[in-house]
């Protein structure tokens, strides 16, 4: 599969000096063409600082320390976000990335109409776009996110949550960017909701050709609409692989944890064990596999050295990755 974008050995700190805190530390993920890629984790694990890196969003204290993220635009060469120039990363954030935030349903404008929200993008951004056109665009796109076009003229306040949300994403997608980059877009919404947002996304994608980065808690969620999974661990990926393979064999006992922290999809209703401790304090990280003070079958060298992420010792290790002393890479993937 063709790459989109590759994430290669970003760290991302909070601070500046003896006094930052790494909150990303030497990722490498690559997102490939029409595809959706999870990415889990606790709460604190880095997966907003990764989103916001990724696309040089963050806000101070927050700085880049190094990495690369290579895009690979439709035509033309491939380049590194990380060295665009201000102007340039305008224009790659909303035509080529999109990301909906945490919490974004409450950042539409609420005294402008929904209509003059969508069809200000494409004024920003296609300004030789005639009105007729970008109003038309703005109401198939509506119509695309399940939000009948009469509603064009409200106000945020008129719609639910729900359609709130939807709207975002109409938003993120009317200038039918590369990637989109989701930030647990639908915690405040209840489950049904979740799930009726998240597989109309699905469908969307696979009419439009975008790829997916979708971050959430719910990995069941993941399990259910996404094509690879990452987990995130004290602001390291310790697990990568299908997402069924990571459903049914998950090879880090923090992916174990995670998985046995939500109720079965089908069958019988299992005991939700979640992990016992907290995540790692950013400014004391543990020596060695920052999980291994609660992680139930650390042996000896997990206190002391950091296991590298790479393709494990098992029959179907092609196309994943752990990090991991009981399952020691034969060989380092990016
Ligand atoms: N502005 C900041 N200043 C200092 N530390 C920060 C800042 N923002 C985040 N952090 C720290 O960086 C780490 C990663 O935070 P991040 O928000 O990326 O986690 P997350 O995985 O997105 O969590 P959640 O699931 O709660 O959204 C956390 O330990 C957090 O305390
Ligand atoms: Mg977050």
């Amino acid at each position: 599969m063709e790459p989109v974008l590759e994430i290669r050995n970003l760290n991302v700190d909070y601070g500046l000096g003896d006094k930052a805190v790494r909150a990303v530390r030497d990722v490498s993920l690559t997102l490939h063409k029409g595809e959706v890629l999870g990415l889990a984790g606790e709460s604190g694990s880095g997966k907003s600082t990764l989103a916001y890196g990724m696309t040089r969003l963050l806000a101070p204290p927050g700085v880049i320390t190094g990495g690369e993220v290579i895009y690979h635009p439709p035509s033309g060469q491939a380049y590194d976000v990380l060295g665009l120039s201000d102007r340039a990363l305008r224009e790659f954030r909303w035509a080529e990335t999109a990301i909906v935030f945490q919490g974004a349903m409450n950042s539409l404008n609420p005294v402008h109409k929904i209509s003059t929200q969508l069809t200000d993008v494409l004024r920003a951004h296609e300004p030789k776009m005639s009105e007729h056109t970008r109003t038309a665009r703005a109401r198939e796109m509506l119509k695309l996110v399940g939000i009948s076009p009469d509603r064009m003229d409200a106000y945020p306040h008129q719609l639910s949550g729900g359609m709130r949300q939807r709207v975002m994403i109409g938003m993120a997608l009317i200038l039918q960017p590369q990637v989109v980059i989701m930030d647990e877009p639908t915690t405040a919404l209840d489950v049904v909701m979740q799930r009726q947002i998240l597989g109309q996304l699905i469908e969307l994608r696979e009419r439009l050709g975008f790829s997916v980065i979708f971050i959430t808690h719910d990995l069941s969620l993941l399990v259910e609409f996404s094509n690879r999974i990452a987990i995130m661990y004290g602001g390291r990926i310790v697990e990568q692989a299908p997402a069924a393979t990571i459903y049914r064999d998950a090879l880090h006992p923090y992916s174990k944890g995670l998985l046995s922290s939500f109720p079965a999809l089908r069958g019988a209703r299992r005991e939700l064990a979640g992990i016992p401790g907290s995540p790692p304090d950013l400014a004391g990280m543990p020596a060695g596999c920052s999980f291994h003070p609660r992680c139930p079958r650390a042996f000896e060298p997990c206190s002391s050295a950091i296991p590298v992420l790479g393709r494990p010792d098992v029959p179907d290790g092609a196309g994943r990755s752990v990090a991991c002393w009981l399952h020691p890479a034969e060989q380092t993937v990016g």
